[in-house]
């Protein structure tokens, strides 16, 4: 059995409490690889009291239905507000001209249960990273978790991590966790944009 402890456990629980202190009143969010759900689930239990909203990509569409019935049991009175794009993250669907996207995860790899052939693949999410750096507010958030277990999750993590650390420091700050005690760790990128002056 896994053990618990009782802060962070895995990525996901460290990138939670960055979401939870980043978002503000009626904050759009974009969940780019929303699986099973647990992701867009957290992130709409964030955004409810908030009035924000929330689009939910995959490009399956079992995840896609997984997390729609996830929110409508959970929190029914959010489901208004979240939007389900059924298609590659590479180009993302367009926002509300009105709104800003204030953070985008990306949680890398394949469904978990899945078919494991299904995986995101490098070059799509290095495309879908840099449109998503373009429509990103002010001191917004990038989110990436990575999977190195898996080939292709290696080679994802390592150019990430090679394209990222070469970011202007003047416009992007860019950090990344990983647990040094676990083999294989997953790791978890954060990547802010400059704040408006
Ligand atoms: C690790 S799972 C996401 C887990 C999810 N965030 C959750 O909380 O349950 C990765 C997901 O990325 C999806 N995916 C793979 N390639 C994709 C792509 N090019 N565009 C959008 N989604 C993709 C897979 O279908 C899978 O559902």
């Amino acid at each position: 059995m896994r053990p618990s402890f009782p802060l962070f456990n895995t990525p996901i629980d460290l990138a939670h409490h960055f979401w939870k202190d980043l978002l503000k009143k009626q904050d759009l969010v974009v969940d780019a690889t929303c699986g099973n759900g647990k992701d867009s689930l957290a992130l709409a239990k964030i955004l409810h009291p908030l009035q924000g909203s929330l689009l939910c990509i995959d490009l399956q569409k079992q995840a896609i239905d997984a997390t729609k019935n996830l929110i409508e049991n959970e929190i029914p009175s959010f489901l208004p507000q979240v939007q389900f794009f059924h298609q590659s993250h590479a180009k993302l669907p367009p926002t509300p001209k009105e709104s800003t996207v204030k953070l985008i995860v990306w949680n890398l790899g394949y469904l978990p249960k899945g078919d494991k052939s299904v995986t995101t693949k490098t070059e799509s999410t290095w495309e879908s990273i840099v449109h998503g750096m373009e429509i990103l507010s002010s001191g917004g958030l990038l989110s990436i978790t990575c999977y190195p277990g898996h080939s292709e999750g290696k080679k994802e993590e390592e150019i990430l991590l090679q394209k990222l650390s070469i970011l202007d420091p003047h416009l992007w700050c860019f950090t990344s966790f990983f647990w040094a005690n676990r083999k294989d760790s997953p790791s978890l990128f954060l990547i802010q944009k400059k704040d408006s002056v």
